[in-house]
């Protein structure tokens, strides 16, 4: 048991936290995603309580966060060409690059695949924190495993309370959305695993063969193969019964008119969408940029709220908008509903 301290981002407390995951220690970082639950990734015991804090399932690999390009080549045994193209236009940022790992990362970080994933956070916290420990640091999303991620100091010190010694506060995450991953296929395909807010459209900048994974949009099935075994675990699921509604506002209003009880609480993007409704509401907003941003706390609004049955709003699916539709469909447990 810890008593859990939260930092600010000053040097000092960077130095601290720097102190705290150099002896092995798991320190709550921030990123411009999601926050990170860090440790030494190349230190197996620091790696073995990342798992513990969180009840993560021990074959749910971990992404390797780094600061400097040069510090990939240790960690990898090949980078293919579209690896250093990506890394050059998004790096640092939320972009993840699976990639053979070497025998210096353990595989109690690869959740014992042979590869490994990488990214180099643009959150200048974030770097200054791995720069000052000189080590790639494992970081997942520093929730409960099956809770929403967290986007701000507050929801990380919910979920890890007595859990971790510290987290570093440098408020709420940019992005909210945990970054975009991708494995390359042959010499020139990208395959994407997980939707960020890198879009389709930006790696198609870089290869016009963006292939999107089946398991962006669909279900996967608990015993399936899959490329990326984060996909087949249920995720950010609030207590309530999400429902996601398909379709144009005049179409939901009318939805939820006709399906509402005293039991319905709504995800909307506006508070206008609920006019004249009278049921509970939360807004998570009305770009795909802001309801990204949005999204996570407020499914965790939606428990703090005691909602029981949810109907929300569909997401854009375009740009970081399939990201939102990606991590909504997953609360919801598949239920989508077209109008
Ligand atoms: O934005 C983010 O990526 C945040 C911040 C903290 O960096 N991290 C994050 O980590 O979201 P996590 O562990 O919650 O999600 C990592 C996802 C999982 O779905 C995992 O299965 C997948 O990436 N992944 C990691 N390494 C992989 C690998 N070698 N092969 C396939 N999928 C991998
Ligand atoms: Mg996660």
């Amino acid at each position: 048991m810890f008593d859990t301290k939260i930092l600010d981002n000053s040097d000092r407390s960077i130095e601290l936290a720097a102190e705290l995951l150099k002896s092995g220690e798991v320190v709550g970082i921030p990123t411009e995603t999601v926050y990170g639950l860090g440790a030494d990734a190349l230190n197996e015991d620091a790696v073995k309580k990342i798992f513990e804090a969180k009840g993560r399932p021990a074959d749910n690999p971990l992404i390797v966060h780094i600061s400097e390009f040069s510090q990939i080549e240790e960690l990898v045994t090949e980078i293919p060409k579209l690896a250093i193209n990506c890394a050059e236009k998004f790096w640092p940022g939320p972009l993840t690059m699976i990639m053979p790992k070497s025998d210096r990362v353990p595989m109690i970080t690869s959740g014992g695949l042979d590869t490994v994933g990488i990214r180099m956070p643009s959150n200048e916290t974030a770097r200054k924190i791995i720069s000052a420990c000189g080590f790639p640091i494992a970081a997942p999303s520093a929730n409960l495993s099956g809770s929403p991620s967290p986007t701000s100091a507050q929801h990380v010190y919910n979920d890890m309370q007595n859990r971790v010694p510290a987290i570093v506060d440098a408020g709420h995450c940019g992005i909210g959305v945990e970054s975009t991953v991708i494995c390359f296929e042959g010499r020139d395909s990208i395959r994407l695993l997980r939707p960020g807010f890198i879009s389709v459209d930006d790696l198609k900048e870089i290869t016009e063969n963006v292939i999107i994974d089946k398991g962006v949009t669909e279900i996967v099935a608990a015993d399936a193969k899959v490329a990326s075994p984060g996909m087949k675990y249920k995720h950010y699921a609030p207590k309530a019964e999400i429902t996601i509604l398909e379709g144009t506002l005049d179409a939901y209003r009318e939805y939820v008119k006709e399906n509402s009880d005293n039991d319905t609480t709504l995800l909307v993007f506006d508070k206008n969408d609920a006019d004249g409704l009278y049921l509970p509401y939360v807004v998570y907003g009305s770009t795909d940029e802001e309801q990204a941003r949005n999204l996570f706390g407020s499914l965790r609004e939606l428990d703090r709220l005691n909602a029981i049955k949810v109907f929300a709003r569909c997401p854009s699916k375009n740009g970081v908008g399939l990201a939102v539709y990606n991590r909504l469909i997953r609360a919801a447990a598949f239920r989508v509903i077209r109008l």
